[in-house]
């Protein structure tokens, strides 16, 4: 099985970023995590960061014909992008969206999330954790549906 990861814009700043917010884990830390979890579950990874919309559209589609499934933090994006969103229901695969920070303790205009009305669901508030727990969902939700 293999699983696309993708990262929005600003994550690559993480570890000097408003650390208040998002701790001082940098996001290389939380792919070697990943990637520890992934062997432990049997399972590919390939992790990716863009500042663009247009980068993260692109690795969508691309993700179409190449992986399983898609975990997601379309960071800033997630609150503006419809085109993400668009692209995430075309290629008609399981997502799921994480975030650090609890989007709903935080501004009114983190509340609303375009890509969360496309994928399996959201995962948000328990930092570099937020990760693992969507990919362990994510491969239990892709194992129980080729047993179906
Ligand atoms: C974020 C939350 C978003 O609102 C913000 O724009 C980010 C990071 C998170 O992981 O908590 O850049 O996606």
């Amino acid at each position: 099985m293999k699983i696309l990861v993708l990262n929005g814009p600003n994550l690559n700043l993480l570890g000097t970023r408003e650390k208040n917010i998002y701790g001082s884990v940098k996001l290389e830390d939380i792919k070697k995590e990943l990637e520890k979890l992934a062997l432990e579950l049997s399972v590919e990874i390939d992790f990716l960061q863009t500042n663009s919309e247009t980068g993260l559209i692109e690795k969508v589609h691309y993700a179409k014909n190449n992986f399983d499934g898609i975990i997601i933090n379309p960071a800033a994006y997630t609150h503006t992008s419809i085109a993400l969103m668009d692209a995430i229901a075309a290629v008609d695969m399981p997502a799921v969206e994480v975030h650090l920070s609890n989007l709903y303790a935080r501004e009114e205009f983190r509340h609303k999330s375009y890509p969360a009305k496309v994928c399996i669901g959201q995962i948000s508030g328990f930092g570099q954790h937020s990760y693992t727990l969507a990919l362990r969902a994510l491969v239990e939700y892709i194992l129980s549906k080729k047993t179906l």
